[in-house]
């Protein structure tokens, strides 16, 4: 098994890429490149979707496995909402609106934090390594919420929380896409939506069955069950792989290829494990040569090297044809969360009082309703998602949950003071409030995080991608925080501002968004400006070259 170090060393002190032909991207055989990016689909039955996840049963189970941090993220988003209205709670902790909404966006502002600060964890420990230490986080703090006493412990253990939170919000996605092979890699990223919407049911529903039980346990018992699925992700992740693409990167070659032969079910020398090998390998190479190339004073110095090489990165997002990209996944974060989705992930018992349910446990079972419709509607996104186009799917749905937010703001100014005479129009309010989810649940909320991890070149693909993570969850923080204090001082007003956002959203969909269905990253050049992905596949085909070069005689002996 020794080759594979060797070729790494071998691979890791030769530095003669041909960077002439770079200067001339559009000379490149387009189509050619396009395989160079897609690397093994070649020679992979390319099997996706459904399909694609069947043929592939252990990595299919293990991104299931690893999406109970989505389920995580989900629930600790979801669970507030009935909490907040249990009588018990609010005895032990009167709220102004303004502090119910700082205890319930300060999460999200943990989760912002943990976005940023497990990027570093996650290529130090690894993958899997930092999924364990997000667990570790997370019991420490839901037990802190869990077992809160004052207002401070309640604070503190979200905050804590929502760090783990938004660390596996990056982990888990990243986790899952890099032990699939290329064709099911877009399934994945809807699995983790999925997670995140399932973790949102479950725990609208846990509120709703406590409700009635009264006491401190109608509250602890759902903000500790989280502790259950914390627990078994934190054990449970232990009998599963690490990631290839990481173990490489740390010169783990021989082990990486072992994983990649256990995730695809074939023996070591199968054709189809050494090219997935290979591909990785120069994914590894290729990261390696663009640092080498743009910060050559930093690379091999060491410790500090290595941190200034990471901040140095960040520049590149400043670049041409790069910035513009990092400005609509930004925007496109931004509206995702200014639909005012969240506004009823976190208020929902609320609004539904405010328009008319009165009583805890039928604004509770409309709240349960929600979170059904939010989890199923997800489903036609994951199946259709490449056939009907983003674009066109964020447009209509801004149309139509714009028209839904106005519907609710007329019938709540019109009736807020007689609900009692008027059961019928808030039921019909509230039948646009689940069409408003629907459209959320099929477009903006899978949408939105499959455009941002599609329409980055791979050079700076993490980092842009740890950037609008981080938009989203700093825009969620506010919606959180403000949401309160508008339903009480400015009632249906709050729906108009949404409104006035879904508007805008069309607008800037329309003018700015590019469709990406089905666009190969080369073409992503084409539609944002700038040659970074032409220039990537030549990059990549040279490093392929090189490493295939490199193996050719004695790779099959070797294994
Ligand atoms: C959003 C979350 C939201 C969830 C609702 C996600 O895409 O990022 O903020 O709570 O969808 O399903």
């Amino acid at each position: 098994m020794s080759y594979t170090q060797d070729n790494h060393n071998d691979i890791n002190h030769r530095e003669e890429f041909d960077n002439t032909s770079l200067d001339h991207p559009n000379n490149l055989d387009k189509e050619k490149k396009r395989d160079d990016m897609a690397g093994i689909h070649e020679i992979r039955p390319g099997s996706n979707g459904l399909a694609g996840l069947v043929k592939n049963p252990y990595v299919f189970c293990t991104a299931i496995f690893a999406s109970i941090g989505g389920i995580l993220f989900g629930y600790d988003q979801g669970v507030i909402s009935g909490v907040q209205e249990m009588q018990d709670f609010q005895e032990k902790f009167p709220m102004s609106s303004t502090q119910t909404g700082f205890m319930v966006s300060i999460l999200e502002l943990g989760a912002w934090a943990g976005s940023w600060i497990i990027g570093y964890f996650a290529d130090r420990i690894g993958r899997k390594h930092s999924i364990v230490l997000s667990t570790l986080v997370f019991l420490l703090g839901s037990a802190i919420q869990g077992g809160a006493q004052n207002i401070g412990m309640l604070l503190g253990g979200r905050f804590v929380t929502g760090m783990s939170v938004g660390a596996l919000s990056l982990l888990v996605p990243l986790y899952q896409s890099e032990i699939a092979p290329p064709e099911i890699r877009g399934s994945l990223i809807s699995l983790q939506q999925l997670a995140v919407t399932f973790g949102i049911l479950i725990s609208f529903w846990i509120d709703y069955g406590l409700t009635n039980i009264g006491g401190e346990a109608s509250w602890r018992i759902p903000l500790c069950l989280q502790l259950a699925f914390a627990v078994i992700l934190g054990i449970g992740i232990f009998f599963f792989p690490f990631s290839p693409r990481w173990l490489m990167g740390q010169g783990r070659d021989d082990e990486a290829l072992l994983v990649i032969s256990k995730l695809r079910r074939e023996s070591p020398d199968h054709t189809l494990v050494i090219q997935e090998w290979r591909e990785i390998k120069a994914t590894v190479e290729f990261d390696r040569h663009i640092e080498r190339q743009n910060y050559p004073q930093y690379v091999d110095t060491g410790k500090k090297g290595e941190i200034m090489v990471g901040l140095m990165g960040y520049r590149d997002l400043f670049r041409k044809g790069i910035f513009n990209r990092l400005v609509i996944g930004s925007l496109i974060m931004f509206f995702q969360q200014f639909t005012g989705m969240n506004a009823l992930i976190y208020y929902a018992p609320k609004i539904f009082q405010s328009v008319g349910l009165t009583g805890s446990s039928i604004s509770l079972l409309a709240t349960g309703v929600v979170g059904i419709i939010n989890f199923v509607m997800t489903f036609p996104a994951v199946i259709y998602l490449d056939v009907l186009g983003r674009k066109s799917a964020l447009m209509v749905a801004s149309v139509i949950m714009a028209i839904c937010m106005v519907v609710v703001a007329i019938i709540t100014a019109l009736f807020q003071d007689d609900w009692e005479n008027h059961t019928a129009e808030g039921w019909v309010s509230v039948a646009f409030i689940y069409i408003f989810i629907a459209c959320f649940a099929t477009a903006w909320g899978p949408i939105g995080w499959v455009l941002c991890a599609e329409i980055f070149p791979l050079r700076c693909r993490a980092k842009a991608m740890s950037v609008t993570t981080s938009a989203n969850w700093m825009c969620n923080f506010i919606i959180g925080l403000i949401v309160p204090v508008m339903l009480e001082n400015i009632t249906y007003g709050t729906y108009i501002f949404f409104a006035c956002f879904l508007v805008l959203s069309f607008f800037f969909v329309w003018l700015f968004v590019p469709e990406t269905k089905g666009r190969s990253l080369e073409e992503m050049d084409e539609i944002f400006g700038g040659h970074a992905a032409i220039h990537d596949a030549a990059i990549m085909n040279q490093v392929q070259n090189r490493i295939n070069q490199n193996e050719t005689g004695d790779k099959t002996s070797a294994v």
